[in-house]
């Protein structure tokens, strides 16, 4: 959420200024690119080398950068932001802020910042709960800077209250959260369907197939980058996901996928089933490995439960239900009354024909079909643009403005 985000760290004169230190390494590591503007005072606590090494980035603390008048451009700096996070924000500056006084760069810098300003006050208890400290950080707010609420325990001074900076990893979470809100799938959760089925013949055997899941894991990945809360239902497979907003559902068979994705489709207000679930698993599952004496030349085959058709009759009005088809031949008719027959709102079609394209490789040719026939061909790419094409189809429906595809 946080990867190549632009943030500006503000630091204000407080104890809790070597917080910040933790704060800015944090925000490295998540892959935001940061500088840091220190006010006179915060030297005092931490050292603006300590900051520089850290951001990776000159620190700011003058008007101007050297003796020949070069200045430091506060208002490139406020452009340049996507957020300015003013950690910590002491009293004083807090109250500088509230009442448009600006007798540093710090200040300049958030007078003239045209991204959002959240500020995470420190401060000892009474200071913070002096009138005149409430009514500066109610007026901030009611200019719509958002306020990391300190945190209880012991303050440097000794006392207990009401006062702690809150802690970097505290301040990450708050600020992934907001970067998240704005997203186009902000508040949307969706259902990922991806990998094989393994249907068991004995404890030692199965019937599967070669997927490999790469596809469905791209899209859940791509859905929680634009905001989406995605829970992801997969067969076994050797992947692994960086987006904390995928919530992991690890199943093996059909019927297992079946009920989690059933579970999970109430909630939903999208279903992509990209899993290349077994048509047919055996009548019946051997309770001891099968020997090669006893073996009969013929297992009987039943049908597994189909998990899309099932939530093409449960699909509500708002619900968008998009499948997959893996053709081999007569590739769009095959899909179009896949469609019909499972009640589908889209379906992404790949053709075995295609070079490049199915389960094992890294990229993928689709062509993705709406209920009213009409189509879009993509060309072949990478699973993760692949993944890109079909969320922001499914973002365009999900605008009501936009119902169909457009040939
Ligand atoms: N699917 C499913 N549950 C099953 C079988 C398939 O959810 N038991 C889903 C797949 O995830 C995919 C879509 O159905 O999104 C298409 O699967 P496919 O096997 O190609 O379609 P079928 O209806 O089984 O038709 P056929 O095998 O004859 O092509």
């Amino acid at each position: 959420m946080l990867k190549n985000k632009n943030i500006l760290i503000g630091v204000s004169g407080s104890i809790a200024a070597y917080k910040s230190a933790f704060l800015v390494r944090l925000l490295v590591k998540a892959g935001a690119n940061v500088k840091v503007i220190m006010t006179e005072a915060a030297t005092g606590f931490i050292t603006p080398l300590t900051l520089s090494t850290l951001s990776k980035n000159p620190v700011l603390i003058d008007f101007t950068k050297n003796k020949e008048g070069e200045w430091n451009n506060h208002v490139e700096l406020g452009l340049w932001a996507d957020a300015l996070v003013i950690a910590p924000a002491s009293a004083n500056t807090i109250a500088k802020m509230a009442n448009g006084i600006c007798d540093n760069l710090l200040l300049a810098t958030y007078l003239s910042a045209r991204c959002k300003v959240y500020l995470a006050p420190a401060m000892d208890l009474d200071m913070y709960k002096h009138k005149a400290t409430i009514d500066n950080l109610k007026r901030l707010q009611s200019f719509g800077n958002g306020i990391i609420a300190p945190g209880n325990g012991e303050l440097a001074s000794g006392l207990f209250g009401e006062g702690r900076m809150a802690e970097p990893e505290e301040i990450i979470e708050f600020l992934e959260k907001q970067f998240s809100s704005s997203l186009p799938l902000s508040g949307k959760k969706v259902l990922v369907t991806a990998g094989p089925t393994y249907e068991a013949i004995d404890p030692v055997r199965f019937i599967g197939n070669h997927s490999s899941g790469k596809m469905g894991f791209a899209l859940a990945e791509e859905l929680a980058s634009q905001g989406a809360d995605v829970t992801l239902v997969c067969g076994p497979n050797s992947l692994s996901l960086t987006n904390k907003n995928i919530s992991k559902i690890d199943i093996t068979s059909a019927e297992e996928l079946y009920n989690a994705s059933v579970k999970a489709f109430k909630n939903a207000d999208v279903a992509i089933l990209s899993a290349a679930v077994a048509d047919y698993k055996p009548a019946s599952t051997a309770k001891q490995k099968i020997k090669k004496t006893e073996a009969t030349k013929n297992i009987e085959l039943v049908p597994t439960k189909d998990t899309l058709a099932e939530l093409g009759k449960l699909k509500k009005t708002k619900q968008l239900l998009v499948g997959f088809a893996l053709e081999t031949n007569n590739e769009v008719e095959n899909a179009k009354a896949k469609i019909k027959k499972k009640n589908l709102d889209l379906i992404v079609l790949n053709s075995l024909n295609d070079k490049g394209a199915g389960f094992k490789s890294d990229s993928n040719k689709i062509t993705i079909i709406d209920k009213n026939n009409k189509s879009i061909k993509f060309e072949l790419k990478s699973k993760a643009e692949v993944a890109k094409d079909i969320v922001n189809v499914i973002s365009k429906l999900l605008n009501p403005k936009s119902q169909n595809l457009k040939s």
